[in-house]
């Protein structure tokens, strides 16, 4: 049976996924997170690793809010970049194991206006974008023949606060809602994510690859959808990103192109709608 180490696999969107996928699949799944222990203390890391004995580790730990990395720039490093450069180094010299990691359609900055390779030059427009390319980079570069880093958008799932969930709130306690119809991207379904993961684990891939659901939306595109599917009477006003004032820059066009993860798979991955009718439906999102 293999093992299987998932950092933030307690508490985080996508963590929590892939040990409800792992364990499912057969794998033995053991999760670290800040509640067991300091992550930044090297001692610690150490010894949680080599006890675990995992033939994967994933890390999906990260300083995931955009706006407010712009404001800490230091402590976003240290869990985007020096973390995973932390592991990549610690794996290497115990001499074993694959590590997985998570990157980001933000790393991408511009308005290319087509769907973005895993061969396209990356330029964050924002804090959150670089530390995150940063950590990517770190880890491909420390361990290049036993990493795997998936580049994700715009997680969806169940078990934490998403962007579906909120507008579904809102929806809630509001006749009309706004949202930003002019930033393009991939809306990715976690329980999709973490079943293209483990099966890449289990191939023993490794390198840089897009995963994402297929199609592309807008942010109110998104949010129209899933209104629409949880049968609410609410309205959703397309605004232009300039009308939301937001910290961080958002790239307005970072839809991913994944057609190397559709060649691994032999199928392309299913759309973003489908997967959104499985989150709503079947995992209950629509009464979050
Ligand atoms: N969410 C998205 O739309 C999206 C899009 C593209 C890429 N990604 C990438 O996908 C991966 C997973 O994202 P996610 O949405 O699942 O993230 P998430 O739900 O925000 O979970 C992040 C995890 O990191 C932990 N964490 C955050 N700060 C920490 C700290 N200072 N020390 C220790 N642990 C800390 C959290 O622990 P606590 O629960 O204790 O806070 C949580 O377990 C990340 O690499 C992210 O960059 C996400």
């Amino acid at each position: 049976m293999a093992k299987a180490l998932v950092l933030g696999g307690a508490t985080g969107l996508l963590g929590q996924a892939l040990v409800r996928v792992l364990s499912h699949r057969g794998w033995q799944v053991e999760t670290l997170g800040r509640c067991d222990g300091n992550l930044q203390d090297m001692n610690f890391l150490q010894q949680r690793l080599e006890q675990a004995e995992a033939d994967v580790v994933f890390n999906t730990i990260a300083w995931t809010q955009v706006d407010d990395a712009e404001d800490h720039p230091e402590e976003a490093l240290l869990i985007n970049r020096t973390l995973p450069d932390a592991l990549a180094r610690l794996l290497r010299s115990i001499g074993s194991g694959l590590l997985v990691h998570y990157g980001t359609d933000f790393v991408f900055g511009g308005n290319s206006g087509r769907a973005l390779a895993e061969t396209d030059t990356p330029c964050p427009a924002s804090v959150y974008g670089k530390t995150k390319l940063a950590g990517e980079q770190a880890v491909l570069h420390e361990l290049p023949d036993r990493s795997l880093v998936l580049r994700t958008a715009w997680l969806f799932g169940p078990g934490r606060r998403n962007f579906v969930q909120t507008i579904l709130d809102a929806c809630r306690r509001r006749d009309v809602i706004s949202v930003v119809h002019d930033q393009n991207g991939s809306p990715t379904y976690t329980l999709d994510l973490a079943l293209w993961s483990a099966r890449l684990a289990e191939a023993g891939q490794t390198g840089l690859w897009h995963a994402a659901n297929s199609g592309r939306a807008s942010w109110c595109e998104l949010a129209c959808e899933a209104v629409a599917l949880a049968g609410s009477p609410c309205r959703v006003e397309p605004i232009p990103g300039s009308a939301w004032p937001q910290k961080a820059r958002r790239p307005a066009f970072s839809v991913l192109n994944c057609d190397k993860l559709a060649q691994f798979l032999g199928e392309t991955p299913r759309p973003w709608p489908q997967a959104l009718r499985d989150y709503l439906f079947r995992e209950g999102g629509a009464q979050c």
